[in-house]
């Protein structure tokens, strides 16, 4: 088997603030699709009570806030993002699928939220931590809005946990471009596995992570599509432009990786990822964040 070209030296040309993914229609389709497809792997143990309050954070068009208020039409959410458009889409999707559900919309940093200490019951993180340069010190800060006893759930990837078939190391190096673009703009696209580690050291306690895999072969079209193709491997296709500017793949390695992907999609192919969803508790004599 040959393997892919390396190209030395990378420059990369993303800045330190960017989010990696971007905010286009593409990428509202995608986080939609990941959202819809993974709905009962990912939310069916998740039910808040009625009348507690809720602080989605990073809410994005608001893909998995659809989910949540289905799930627990009597709690009160709270839905922040720092994108205006974002959260333009979330309300309008909420308002389409969910009019009587209980949200209000924020934009704001998750640094800098203007909310008193112990505002909320519980506090949701769905693929945010993975675009943080500071994953712990968010934590801690949302820790401060929770009250004693509350709980955070987390949600996140961790595109290391890729295993596919027919496996090919054009298609890992195109994996690999978009972990190492994501690592350049600061966030961490391995962030998954560090989860237990992550949420102890910011101070919670009873921390809890479950793994939680998609498996997808030809007897699952559902998420052949859903997943394999319309949430994987269109995240990757869309780093394309900025991996081959930043020099770390040749166009025609970029092109045999992206169409081995696609191969594994295929009736004879199978794909393999794995989610971690944490879930962890503000000690009840917590009174600040440290
Ligand atoms: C991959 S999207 C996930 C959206 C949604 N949670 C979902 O699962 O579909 C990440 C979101 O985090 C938001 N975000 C990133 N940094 C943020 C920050 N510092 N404060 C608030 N939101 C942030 C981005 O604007 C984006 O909408």
């Amino acid at each position: 088997m040959t393997t892919p070209a390396r190209v030395p030296a990378p420059t990369l040309a993303l800045s330190a603030n960017d989010y990696v993914h971007g905010y286009s229609s593409h990428e509202t389709r995608r986080l939609t699709d990941q959202a819809d497809t993974l709905a009962a792997l990912l939310h069916s143990d998740s039910a808040y009570p009625v009348g507690s309050k809720v602080l989605e954070v990073g809410c994005g068009v608001g893909a998995q806030t659809i989910h949540l208020v289905t799930t627990s039409p009597e709690a009160h959410f709270t839905a922040v993002d720092i994108s205006s458009s974002s959260l333009a889409e979330a309300r309008a999707r909420v308002v389409a699928h969910a009019p009587g559900a209980h949200v209000t919309f924020l934009q704001a940093n998750l640094f800098e939220l203007p909310f008193p200490e112990a505002e909320f019951d519980h506090v949701f993180v769905c693929f945010v931590l993975e675009h943080l340069a500071a994953p712990r010190q968010a934590l801690t800060a949302l820790r401060r809005l929770l009250r004693p006893g509350g709980t955070l759930t987390v949600i996140e990837g961790d595109h290391g946990s890729t295993l596919f078939h027919p496996d090919s190391a054009y298609a890992h190096a195109v994996i690999d471009c978009q972990i190492q673009l994501q690592s350049t703009a600061g966030g961490n696209a391995l962030i998954g596995r560090e989860l237990h580690p992550l949420l102890t050291s910011a101070g919670y306690q009873d921390v809890t992570v479950r793994p939680r895999t998609v498996y997808a072969d030809r007897s699952r079209p559902a998420l052949v599509n859903g997943f394999t193709r319309n949430t994987f491997i269109a995240m990757i296709e869309s780093v394309r432009e900025d991996a081959l500017a930043a020099g770390l793949i040749t166009p025609p390695d970029w092109d045999r990786g992206t169409a081995d992907l696609h191969r594994t999609a295929t009736d004879d192919g199978t794909f393999h990822y794995t989610f971690f969803k944490a879930v962890a508790v503000n000690p009840p004599s917590a009174t600040s964040a440290a």
